[in-house]
């Protein structure tokens, strides 16, 4: 994300701030945007309940040498329990954490309790991805299993459009949203992330990956059709990519949502 431009990002006013947070960092992708878009001297710290992705994190900044302005500092730690005093920061942040998180409205309180001036969360409507490709059942059986998934998982992911509600009822003001429209191309000549993205379909692993939500909407054998049509779904993508005719594309709307604490 943010590789083909940060314009969304206005409102977080990235050029003026000391000290940024951000939250559910994983292996900081978008703390690495903060950093190459704050000042040179601002303090960037990347929280994450995951050390095992924390510890990425610190290696991809390590062998990206030279790239950021300045490194990222990372700490482990619970969104709803942040490591950290009261206004510790201007900035405090998230990209898609809030919808993974049973409550969170308890981690936007601790944004809150934690930012003496702005709050900002990136974070998708997974409602409304948008799917086209040259096989044409790839797109049907993609809205079929999301529709599914919406359903069975236990987080609301397409939280979106809603973040601006979560951020006045935490008492934030001058709440304002802008909108990302993340896109994934899929398209020759393949790049391995695309190949083994195909592999996955073709085995069913990708979808086996979401199968507990999945199994939480639909019956097994329910699921077990679904995989079944997936996969022959699947290896019609890696026959398209073996001809080098097949194309993807997905267009996932991040709303990115600004407040400033009163
Ligand atoms: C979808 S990933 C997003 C990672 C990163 N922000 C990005 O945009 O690439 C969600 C992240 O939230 C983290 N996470 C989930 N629950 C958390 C919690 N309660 N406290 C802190 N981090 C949490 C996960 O470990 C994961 O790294």
């Amino acid at each position: 994300m943010w590789s083909d431009g940060r314009e969304a990002l206005a409102d977080c006013s990235l050029g003026d701030r000391d000290r940024v947070l951000d939250v559910g960092c994983g292996t900081g992708a978008f703390t690495r945007v903060l950093t190459e878009e704050t000042p040179r001297d601002a303090t960037v710290v990347g929280v994450d309940a995951d050390p095992e992705l924390l510890a990425v994190a610190s290696e991809r900044d390590s062998s990206e040498d030279g790239r950021a302005p300045c490194c990222p500092q990372y700490i482990t730690g619970d969104a709803t329990r942040l490591p950290v005093g009261d206004d510790a920061v201007d900035l405090a942040s998230c990209q898609a954490l809030l919808i993974n998180l049973p409550s969170p409205a308890a981690a936007v309180r601790e944004l809150v309790r934690s930012s003496s001036d702005l709050v900002a969360a990136i974070e998708p409507n997974n409602a409304a991805v948008a799917v086209a490709s040259t096989v044409d059942r790839e797109t049907t059986l993609e809205r079929e299993a999301r529709a599914a998934y919406l359903e069975g998982v236990g987080t609301d992911v397409a939280l979106g459009d809603r973040v601006e509600t979560l951020f006045e009822d935490a008492g934030l003001v001058d709440v304002q949203s802008r909108r990302y429209l993340h896109e994934k191309r899929t398209a020759p000549p393949y790049d391995d992330r695309s190949l083994e993205s195909a592999a996955r379909k073709a085995s069913g692993a990708g979808l086996d990956a979401h199968r507990e939500a999945l199994c939480g909407a639909l019956s097994t054998a329910a699921y077990d059709d679904l995989r079944q049509r997936w996969r022959a779904m699947g290896r019609e993508v890696v026959a398209g990519m073996r001809d080098r005719d097949y194309e993807r594309v997905e267009l996932v709307p991040f709303e990115v949502t600004v407040g400033r604490v009163q």
